[in-house]
C-alpha cells in the first residue's frame, strides 16, 4: 500500500533542463518503485521550448496543469537563441507568469555546504567549511511587478525606463512570517535585509519586521542589515548567516552569492510556496542554476540540483520526510563514493555523465530503501 501519492507538472524547460530533468524521471521511477510513494507524472513545455512550438513561452493549458498539478517541477528557462525576442515572449516570462498566478511568495533558496565538496568553493575552506543558510526571497512584489513601469519618450527626445519598488504591508508580513517559522526549525536567526537607507520601501520593510518580531517572534535573534552590508558579509563571513529574509532584487542578487559560495550551484535546489490552504499550499520546486546553454545536450550537466528539487517537494508538498531524507542520503553516498559531474570534479575522483549520475542516484535509492 502506497502512503504518499502525489501529482506533479515537470516543465523541463531550456537549455541543460531537458537533460537534469531526464535523470530526475530516473529518481522518480526508483523512488516509486522502491518506496511507499506513488508520483504521478505530466510533462510539458515551457520557456524558450514553449515559445518554438507554441508562439508563448506558457501556454493557457499549461498554467491550468500548473494549478491542479500538486507542484510544479521546472528545469530551466532562457537561452541565447531568445535573447531578441520581444520582452513579453521571452522565456524568463513564463517563469514570472507561474509565479505571479500561483501566488509562489515564498521563494526559499538553500546554501548549503557539502562536506565532499568544501574545497569547491572560491573561498577559503575553513570560511565556508558548514555553512548552511536559507536566503527567503518575496517571489512576487517588489520591483520585479511594482507599477508604474515600461519605457517611455520624453518630450525632448531621450527615452526613460522605468520600475518600481513597492511593497504593501502584507506582502511584507507574510513573508516574514515564513521566514521566522523556517527559522524557529533552524538556529533561530534571522537577518532582515533592504535599503532602509535610503528607499522608503525598506524603511517600511524593517518597520513591519520589527513589529511582526516583537508581537510573536522574540524569540528569534533578528537584525536588520543593508543589503550592500549583506552582500560584503557574506563573502567575508557567512557562516554568521542563518535565515535571511529580503524582497525580490534584493533577494535575487543575495541568492546567487550564497550559491556560489557553495562551490556547488549544480547541487543547490529551491521551493516557492503559496499560502496553505486546506493543507496544500501551491508550489513550485527548481534547481537554483540556469539553462547553461553553454554545456546544454553535452550529458555534462549535474542533475542533483533537480534531483534535490524533487526531495525537497517530497518533504514540503507531501511531508514525507522519510522518502525526501532516502533521497538526499543516496545523493551523499553517491558523492561520498567519489562520483561528480564535471562542475564539481577534484583530482581522483570518478567523472561521470548527466544521465550516469542520475542511473547512479536511482540505484542508490534501491540499495538505501531495503535499510530505510
Ligand atoms: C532567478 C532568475 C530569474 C529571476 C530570471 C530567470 C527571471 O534569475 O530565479 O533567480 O530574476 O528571478
Ligand atoms: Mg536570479
Amino acid at each position: 500500500m502506497k502512503n504518499s501519492e502525489g501529482k506533479i507538472l515537470l516543465l523541463p524547460g531550456d537549455g541543460i533542463g531537458p537533460e537534469v530533468n531526464k535523470a530526475l524521471k530516473d529518481v522518480i521511477n526508483s523512488a516509486d518503485a522502491n518506496t511507499a510513494i506513488n508520483i504521478e507524472v505530466e510533462e510539458d513545455l515551457v520557456g524558450g521550448a514553449s515559445y518554438d512550438k507554441n508562439n508563448t513561452p506558457l501556454t493557457d493549458d499549461v498554467l491550468k496543469k500548473a494549478v491542479s498539478a500538486d507542484a510544479v517541477i521546472l528545469g530551466s528557462v532562457g537561452g541565447y537563441q531568445y535573447d531578441n525576442l520581444p520582452f513579453e515572449v521571452k522565456p524568463e516570462r513564463a517563469l514570472l507568469k507561474l509565479r505571479k498566478e500561483l501566488d509562489l511568495y515564498a521563494n526559499i533558496r538553500p546554501a548549503k555546504v557539502f562536506d565532499a565538496l568544501k574545497d569547491a568553493s572560491s573561498l577559503k575552506s575553513d570560511i565556508v567549511e558548514g555553512m548552511d543558510i536559507i536566503v527567503l526571497r518575496e517571489l512576487t512584489g517588489g520591483i520585479y511587478f511594482g507599477e508604474p513601469r515600461g519605457i517611455r519618450k520624453l518630450p525632448d527626445g531621450q527615452r526613460e525606463g522605468i520600475n518600481t519598488e513597492v511593497y504593501t504591508t502584507n506582502e511584507i508580513v507574510r513573508l516574514g512570517k515564513v521566514g521566522f517559522e523556517i527559522a524557529e526549525q533552524r538556529k533561530k536567526i534571522v537577518h532582515s535585509v533592504e535599503k532602509a537607507n535610503v528607499m522608503e520601501s525598506g524603511i517600511l520593510w524593517r518597520e513591519e519586521i520589527m513589529k511582526l518580531h516583537n508581537e510573536k517572534y522574540k524569540h528569534i535573534d533578528l537584525s536588520n542589515m543593508y543589503a550592500d552590508n549583506c552582500a560584503m558579509q557574506l563573502v567575508k563571513q557567512p557562516k554568521q548567516f542563518d535565515v535571511i529574509i529580503t524582497g525580490n532584487l534584493f533577494g535575487d542578487i543575495l541568492s546567487d552569492i550564497s550559491a556560489e559560495l557553495t562551490g556547488s550551484l549544480g547541487m543547490l535546489p529551491s521551493a516557492s510556496l503559496g499560502d496553505e490552504v486546506n493543507g496544500k499550499r501551491k508550489a513550485l520546486y527548481e534547481p537554483v542554476h540556469g539553462s547553461a546553454p553553454d554545456i546544454a545536450g553535452k550529458n555534462i550537466a549535474n542533475p542533483i540540483a533537480m534531483i534535490l528539487s524533487f526531495a525537497m517537494f517530497l518533504k514540503l508538498s507531501l511531508k514525507n520526510n522519510k522518502v525526501s531524507e532516502l533521497i538526499e542520503s543516496s545523493v551523499e553516498n553517491v558523492l561520498g563514493k567519489g562520483y561528480r559531474t564535471k562542475d564539481i570534479m577534484q583530482s581522483g575522483k570518478n567523472l561521470v555523465t548527466t544521465s550516469d549520475m542520475g542511473s547512479l542516484i536511482s540505484k542508490e535509492i534501491k540499495n538505501l530503501s531495503r535499510s530505510f
